[in-house]
């Protein structure tokens, strides 16, 4: 089989393996979709910090079970499948209290061990969720990005009379917009980003308005137009933005952070105290397939309409430099198996 591999930061190359063998309590996925996240291209640079090379990267795919290791029905084998990249211990203090996603033990598909950018994968079966016929293959990898949606605003607990901020038009931000709207039915949406082509995907995604911060201070518009956003969600992740967000977020406002910057971000304790803000942060997703693939069978998230280019594995060095260098006309970017 062909995977692509990040040898060491660097250097990529699509490597001929040998099919792997499901493990005790695994399937193997042959894998026909996979869609290119920012960590893809982070692990590829060497800037994630929780890397291992070599590795074969990709952890939002998709494909049919067609293989089962040792205490995993045979029944299994056929099925179409999208798999949840968090493999998680079940015993630790978090895991305990379902929040597998930060497990004392964490292990991610494509991050911590190889991952679906191949021709075949092997994973836990209980990570693997079946895709109801309803969803076409072609969309079907795009369950985990949204599932990070899910897990930030299951922390916000949003309400239709909320007001919410959304920082970033890039491919999270987004999911957050279309849950925000779609599953919440949040009255008002705003986003902001600098890339115009990028906000214009955001109002064709739900947002009711958008503002491009490129020249003018989004605290300023804001309070221009006597809004005070109830929710915020960063999904622009600069360590600057969260003074920001307190300063122009409502009294008992949520602001949902999901950066890993390593810089520091400086906020008083008067801001936030003084309006009673609560912040909460997200990693990945714990246990949230069901509740994303639900929402796509009900139609209340439009999974495709972040989807803006088709590839073929093969190119895929090509892929991650489009998707890297052109924020302006690329969004999600699903390769072909
Ligand atoms: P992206 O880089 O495609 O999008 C970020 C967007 O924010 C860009 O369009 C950029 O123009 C905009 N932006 C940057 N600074 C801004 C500012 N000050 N004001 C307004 N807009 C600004 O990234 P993507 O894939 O959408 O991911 C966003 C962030 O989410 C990344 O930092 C990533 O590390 C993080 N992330 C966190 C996850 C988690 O589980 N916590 C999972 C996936 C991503
Ligand atoms: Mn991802
Ligand atoms: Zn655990």
């Amino acid at each position: 089989m062909n995977s692509v591999v990040i040898e060491q930061p660097g250097k990529l190359a699509i490597q001929r393996r040998e099919i792997p063998q499901p493990a005790d309590g695994e399937v193997r996925v042959r894998v026909k979709y996979a869609g290119i996240c920012g960590s893809d291209v982070h692990i590829y640079h060497g800037h994630n910090p929780f890397a291992k090379y070599p590795r074969v990267i990709g952890h939002e795919f998709f494909g049919e079970i067609d293989a089962v290791g040792a205490g995993v029905s045979p029944d299994r084998i056929g099925q179409r499948v999208a798999v949840d990249p968090v493999v998680s211990c079940g015993h630790c203090y978090p895991c305990s209290v379902g929040r597998p996603n930060v497990c004392t033990a964490l292990s991610v598909i494509g991050v911590h061990r190889d991952g679906g950018f191949s021709d075949y994968a092997c994973a836990p079966a209980k990570n693997a969720y079946v895709i109801p016929a309803e969803i076409p293959d072609r969309v079907a990898s795009m369950v985990e990005p949204f599932t990070i949606a899910a897990n930030i605003t299951a922390f916000l607990q949003p309400a239709p009379r909320d007001v919410a901020l959304v920082y970033g038009a890039g491919p999270m931000g987004l999911t957050a917009v279309q849950v925000l709207k779609g599953v919440y039915g949040v009255s008002r949406v705003i986003v902001v980003d600098r890339i115009e082509e990028r906000l214009a995907m955001a109002l064709d995604c739900g947002a009711d308005q958008v503002i491009n911060n490129a020249d003018l201070s989004l605290q300023d518009e804001l309070a221009k137009q006597d809004v005070r956003p109830t929710i915020v969600v960063d999904a622009a992740c600069h360590p600057a933005i969260l003074q920001e967000a307190v300063n122009l977020a409502s009294p008992a406002a949520r602001i949902g952070l999901l950066g890993f910057s390593g810089e520091a971000s400086s906020v008083t304790q008067q801001s936030i105290t003084s309006k009673e803000i609560s912040i909460f942060t997200s990693r990945l997703n714990s246990h949230r397939f069901p509740q994303v693939i639900e929402w796509m069978v009900q139609g209340k998230i439009d999974v495709a309409k972040l989807i803006t280019h088709y590839m073929d594995a093969a190119d895929v060095e090509a892929a991650l430099t489009l998707f890297e260098k052109d924020q302006r006309h690329c969004c999600k970017v699903i390769l072909k198996f």
